[in-house]
């Protein structure tokens, strides 16, 4: 495990009530999420293979969401706190404590990998290698969704994230990263959040081919 990648995980596990306290509901008041979400598990389940993952899954309301979606998910956290948190909060669902760059799935074995706000900790020249991943355990025509903060400036921005320091991205250098891991980005939704962050939220779907 890198140095940041434990930071990361330190972090979040120092989080791991007051985190689920304000996100494990959130998905109600994020309709561009939800429908985003709720689009990517329809598209997963009409690939026919209907596994998923949860990269970076937090306190598990998503692959939850991902579960009563259809899908059959299972969720991965850098951060042994949060998996802790999501067994108990989802005792009929699977969590497994695992690094997005180094997951423990059989390659092609997934119809869909969803990161929502997982990869915002990845430093950009790691980026690469961490899509790489992904796409190693998508089936042919499975889908990427990812989410993240993004900036309208040419290049990705550090910022002093709450939990740890994380990145926001331009979108198109963002999409070129998922089409260099040989995905095909087909839909991208931009919305600002009128928060006092500042960034715009970007989720971007891919498949691959
Ligand atoms: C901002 S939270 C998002 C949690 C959840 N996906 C959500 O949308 O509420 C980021 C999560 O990604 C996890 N994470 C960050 N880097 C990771 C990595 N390299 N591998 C696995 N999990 C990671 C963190 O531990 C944290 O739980």
């Amino acid at each position: 495990m890198t140095e940041h990648q434990e930071r990361t995980g330190a972090a979040y596990d120092g989080v791991v009530e007051l985190y689920a306290s304000m996100f494990a509901d959130r998905l109600e008041t994020q309709p561009f999420s939800r429908n985003m979400i709720g689009t990517f598990a329809e598209l997963v389940r009409a690939t026919g293979n209907p596994r998923a993952a949860d990269v970076g899954c937090g306190p598990g309301h998503l692959t939850a969401v991902l579960c009563e979606l259809g899908l059959d998910a299972r969720g991965f956290d850098l951060s042994p706190g949060m998996v802790e948190h999501a067994r108990r909060a989802h005792p009929a669902l699977r969590f497994d404590q695992g690094r997005m760059e180094a997951l423990p799935v059989g390659d092609g074995a997934l119809g869909g990998v969803l990161a929502h706000y997982s990869m915002i900790h990845t430093p950009p020249g790691e980026l690469p290698a961490l899509l790489a991943e992904q796409v190693r355990v998508l089936a042919p025509g499975g889908l990427l969704l990812a989410s993240f903060f993004a900036t309208e400036g040419p290049e990705p921005v550090r910022f002093d994230h709450k939990v740890a320091p994380a990145y926001s991205w331009p979108v198109d250098r963002f999409a070129e990263l998922l089409t260099g891991a040989g995905l095909v980005v087909f839909a991208r939704l931009l919305h600002d959040p009128a928060s006092e962050r500042g960034f715009l939220d970007a989720h971007v779907l891919a498949r691959l081919p």
